[in-house]
């Protein structure tokens, strides 16, 4: 049998420039970072969060002390979701993005970046497949999809 290289699964990952990251300017640094990665965004929408879907989407936290913290930020403005595609994007991303509490994020990440407080981070992205699959469909319809592919060259030159 020959070497093929790891068998890394194409994933899509919700991230969510939170309502902090689009008040500070600081979207299109965020996704730069994910765009250079060479990533693909696959669907992309600036909105302001109902409470129904922040409480679906923080489900998981619902009996922590901060949870309507949570939530009341999350509402509490225009944010940007993306779904991002490619190899092992879900892990990717949460590289990129850092640890919960900027202080001990990586230096480099997002968070150790750019955010000082847990409260104010800056960014979410899904840390699992099953979270990424249930997260999509809070924020996207299958509709918003488009099908991409890294196809550079017809970018950058005409094609003839
Ligand atoms: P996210 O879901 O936003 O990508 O962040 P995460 O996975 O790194 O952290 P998670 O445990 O899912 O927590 C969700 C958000 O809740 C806030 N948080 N506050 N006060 C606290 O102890 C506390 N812990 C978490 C953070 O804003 C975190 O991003
Ligand atoms: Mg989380």
């Amino acid at each position: 049998m020959t070497y093929s290289g790891p068998a890394m699964a194409i994933e899509t990952t919700l991230i969510l420039c939170k309502p902090d990251a689009v008040s500070r300017g600081l979207v299109g640094e965020i996704i730069a970072r994910i765009e250079r990665r060479g990533y693909i965004i696959t669907a992309m929408k600036l909105m302001q969060l109902p409470g129904d879907k922040a409480r679906d989407h923080y489900a998981e936290h619902k009996d922590k002390p901060f949870f309507g913290d949570l939530v009341s930020f999350i509402t509490s403005g225009p944010l940007v979701a993306l779904a991002v595609e490619g190899e092992g994007v879900i892990e990717a991303c949460r590289q990129l993005i850092g640890a919960t509490n900027p202080l001990t994020a990586a230096p480099g990440s997002i968070r150790a970046d750019f955010a000082q407080s847990i409260g104010r981070n800056l960014i979410h992205g899904s840390d699992s497949k099953a979270s990424a699959d249930r997260e999509l469909n809070i924020f996207f319809n299958k509709n918003e999809f488009v099908s991409r592919k890294h196809d550079m060259d017809r970018w950058i030159t005409e094609q003839r």
